[in-house]
This record gives C-alpha cells, sequence and structure tokens, in this order.
C-alpha cells in the first residue's frame, strides 16, 4: 500500500503521508491539511482520531488484545504484581529484581501525607464521594511541593512524581475511607507489600491479617486497571499536561474524567443497577428492555464500549476471578448471578449483538470489590490507583517528546455571523 493518501478537493488535489505503526495500524497524517487546503477534519467524540503515537499500550478491538508495552494483559495478571507492571509502564521494560526493589523503595518512602493535607481530608464531610476528595487532594499536593510546579523537570524529578504520587494517592484513599467509617487511619506497613497494604491500611482492625487471596485478587485488578491507551481520562491527561501544567493538576483533571458514570465511574453504578434489579426481584430483563428503548435514557452499564467490539479481554479474566476469589473467600453474592444472568440475556439479544455490546472491564470488577469488603461508592477510586501508572506513563511519554504541543483542536462555528451591538433601551 503507498504510503501516501490523495485527498481530492474539487479542482485541488494533495497527498497526505500514511503513518504505520508497529503493530500494523495506519493513519492519515493531517498536519499540514489546513495550510494546504485551509480545510479541517471534525470527529463527533474523536471515534476515528489518534492523538498520538504511543509506545505504552496496544489495543485491537476486534480481536479483543490488550497489551502493556508488548506483554500480553493475561501474562501480566497471571505473573506478574502491579507494582511491577507499574514500572514497566514507566519506564518500557520489566524491571532487574534491583530495579524493583530501588522502585519499592522510592514509592515506600512516601508513605505519608503532609499534615495540610490530612487537616484538608478532614474536612470533607464524612459522605463525601471520594473521588471528589481524591481529585482535590492530588490538586493540593501542589501546595506543598512547589518544586514540582516548575514543568521542566528533570528524568529523576519526573521518576520522583510517578512514585511520590502512587504512594500518597493510597494513603489519602485509605486515611478518607478509614475517616469515613469513624476510624483512626493506620499507617503504611511496606514490608506487606503494595496492595496487601492498601488491604491492610483500609480494613485493619486487631486481629485482623491481609488474605493472600485478597491481596492476589487487588493485584489483578489494578493490573488489568493499569492502562488502555487514548482513553478519556488518559486524554485528559495529555490535554492538560500538554500545557506544562504541574503533575498534580495533570493527575487531578485524570480523576475528574474518570469519575463519570460512562467511564470509570461505570463500576459504581453497575453495582447500583444490580441492587435496583435485586429490588426489582431480579428480573433483569425489564432492564434489558429499558437498555434497549431509544426513549428511556438508562443504559445498561458496564457495558459496550468504544474500543472493544467483540469482547473486553479484562471482563474475561475478571469474570473467572470472581468465581475463583468468592469461593476462596467463601463469599456468596447474589450480584453474580443477576450480572451473569443479564449478560446471557444481553449476549442472546439482537440488540446488543448488532451493536456488538459486550461486558467491559467495569462489568464485574465490583463484584469482586465487593468480596474484599471495599464499599460501591470507592470502586471508581479503586481504578484511579489501578490507572494512576498508565495516567503518569502517558503523561511522561508526553512531556518527554520534542515534538509535543499543547493540544489545542480547531472547530466548524455554526453560530450567528456578525450583526451589530444594540444598545439596551432598544432592544425589544
Ligand atoms: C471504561 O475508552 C476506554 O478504554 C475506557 C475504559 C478504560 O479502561 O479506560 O475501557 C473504561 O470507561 C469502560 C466503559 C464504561 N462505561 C459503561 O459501561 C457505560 C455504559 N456504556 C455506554 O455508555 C457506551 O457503551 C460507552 C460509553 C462505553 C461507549 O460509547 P460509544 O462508543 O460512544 O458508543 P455509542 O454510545 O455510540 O453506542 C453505539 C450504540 C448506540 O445505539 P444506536 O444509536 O446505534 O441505536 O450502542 C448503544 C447506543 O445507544 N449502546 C448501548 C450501550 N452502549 C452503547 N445501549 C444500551 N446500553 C449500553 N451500555
Amino acid at each position: 500500500m503507498s504510503d501516501t493518501a490523495q485527498l481530492n478537493l474539487g479542482e485541488k488535489t494533495i497527498e497526505l503521508p500514511i503513518v504505520t505503526g508497529s503493530e500494523g495500524e495506519r493513519a492519515i497524517d493531517i498536519t499540514k491539511l489546513r495550510s494546504q487546503t485551509g480545510f479541517i477534519t471534525i470527529d463527533n467524540g474523536y471515534m476515528n482520531t489518534g492523538s498520538c503515537t504511543s509506545d505504552i499500550t496496544f489495543l485491537n478491538g476486534e480481536k479483543g488484545i490488550l497489551r502493556y508495552r508488548g506483554y500480553k494483559i493475561e501474562d501480566l495478571a497471571e505473573h506478574s504484581n502491579f507494582i511491577e507492571t507499574s514500572y514497566l509502564l514507566v519506564n518500557g521494560v520489566l524491571p532487574t529484581k534491583r530495579q524493583l526493589d530501588f522502585f519499592n523503595e522510592k514509592i515506600v518512602s512516601f508513605a505519608t501525607l503532609p499534615k495540610g493535607i490530612t487537616n484538608m481530608l478532614d474536612t470533607f464531610p464524612r459522605d463525601a464521594h471520594p473521588m471528589g476528595v481524591l481529585s482535590s487532594g492530588i490538586a493540593a499536593l501542589s501546595a506543598y511541593y512547589p518544586d514540582f510546579l516548575d514543568h521542566d523537570l528533570s528524568d529523576s524529578e519526573k521518576d520522583r512524581a510517578v512514585a511520590q504520587l502512587m504512594a500518597q494517592v493510597k494513603v489519602m484513599m485509605a486515611y478518607f475511607y478509614r475517616r469515613a467509617k469513624g476510624e483512626d487511619p493506620v499507617r503504611s506497613h511496606p514490608s506487606l507489600g503494595y496492595c496487601a497494604d492498601f488491604m491492610n491500611m483500609i480494613q485493619y482492625k486487631p486481629g485482623y491479617e491481609v488474605d493472600h487471596e485478597v491481596a492476589k485478587a487487588l493485584n489483578v485488578l489494578l493490573i488489568l486497571h493499569a492502562d488502555h491507551e487514548q482513553n478519556c481520562s488518559a486524554s485528559t491527561v495529555r490535554m492538560v499536561g500538554s500545557s506544562n501544567a504541574n503533575i498534580f493538576a495533570t493527575i487531578s483533571a485524570g480523576v475528574d474524567a474518570l469519575w463519570g458514570p460512562l467511564h470509570g465511574g461505570a463500576n459504581q453504578a453497575v453495582i447500583e443497577m444490580l441492587e435496583t434489579i435485586k429490588k426489582n426481584g431480579g428480573d433483569y430483563k425489564k432492564f434489558i428492555k429499558k437498555a434497549k428503548d431509544k426513549n428511556d435514557s438508562f443504559k445498561l452499564m458496564g457495558f459496550g464500549h468504544r474500543v472493544y467490539k467483540n469482547f473486553d479481554p479484562r471482563a474475561n479474566i475478571i469474570k473467572k476471578a470472581c468465581d475463583t476469589v468468592l469461593s476462596k473467600l467463601g463469599v456468596q453474592d447474589p450480584m453474580l448471578d443477576i450480572a451473569k444472568g443479564l449478560e446471557e440475556e444481553a449476549r442472546s439479544d439482537s440488540y446488543f449483538v448488532e451493536r456488538n455490546l459486550y461486558p467491559n472491564v467495569d462489568f464485574y470488577s465490583g463484584i469482586i470489590y465487593r468480596a474484599l469488603g471495599i464499599p460501591t461508592n470507592m470502586f471508581t477510586a479503586m481504578f484511579v490507583l489501578g490507572r494512576l501508572p498508565g495516567w503518569l506513563a502517558q503523561w511522561k511519554e508526553q512531556v518527554g517528546s520534542p515534538t509535543a504541543k499543547i493540544c489545542r483542536p480547531r472547530q466548524i462555528y455554526t453560530g450567528p455571523t456578525v450583526r451589530d451591538y444594540v444598545k439596551v433601551e432598544e432592544r425589544k
């Protein structure tokens, strides 16, 4: 295939370069389109628009492929752990033992929050949504680390930012969760490992010991959530980071984008939907009907995906893990049966089949979080914990790019054409 595309615009024909990625994906590079033709392109929801090239994550929506830096998500979920996978996403290679230990030590060195931040967390209502607390708390870190406000960070400062945020977001979540329950905060015990330490910080009571299966399940869940190329929140991180905003403002913006129920907020919305179905006698057929009704804004939460048009490989892994984790923890959850029934009903319904709507990463994840004793309103915050290394990797790749530009899309104006100002006393 030619490495250029021809565009005929009336009497004018231009050639545009074709970019081919390492997995054979192709794009038409329109960098020179406006200067050569005066035209721009328009693409609602950026469904056909690439914002960048990236070495971090590869998705193939038709084949249900997801790889981080070339490693299959299935392999990482089975053999890796969240901190090792985070190192891979941010640095592009699996770490040696020494590199991994050093990364862990760096994260551990930030296992506390400035007093001003905990004072601020103490001012939130106990029932405040954790996503609002996280977004505010992360942005507020900028007040305590002014050296990060200079956008030209060195590589070692970028690495510090990665380790610091991975540590302090975890502490912030645990601190606020304990406060919401009216319990004292529990300090970090790094020897437990990142995921077990988090569970200990949120669930600790005398005699509590983190179950190995719980820590393993959380490692898998966070690995599966760690990155997903240019999704809404990662694109928001790139958009905000492109203005050279500091890393705290940049990540806080990612939290805000993820909060939406069409994105990361779906994991909470799925459980709320399943609870409503349970209250309605488990009649999920009624909800399938609502989801298909164009006059009803109800959507089957946890279903559908912009990229995956066959299956979300993460959903398959999480669904299998549900059975394993719940049986190992001796947990019975009626929500799992309702979810499976809903999936079966939807996947045999032409409306969903014709539109390639399948369970996504959010459909079953909440079932496991519940089994781990994590409350529903914390589910999207758990997504933040998982997605943080992905956002940080995307930010680091972008700010480190010699061709990075501020993201500033164009538009086609459709408002009123020029008109004269009329004094208020003359207006009818
Ligand atoms: C995440 O992008 C990522 O990578 C995101 C993510 C990540 O890891 O970062 O994977 C995480 O955000 C997963 C998605 C979580 N959101 C939900 O589960 C919310 C429910 N899903 C939908 O809102 C929707 O499927 C989206 C938002 C996920 C995708 O929306 P699109 O790509 O814009 O698709 P669309 O809304 O244009 O839908 C196409 C058709 C429409 O019907 P028609 O107009 O063709 O008749 O499918 C219908 C939609 O009405 N449809 C649904 C549906 N999802 C799509 N109908 C009912 N229920 C649904 N869930």
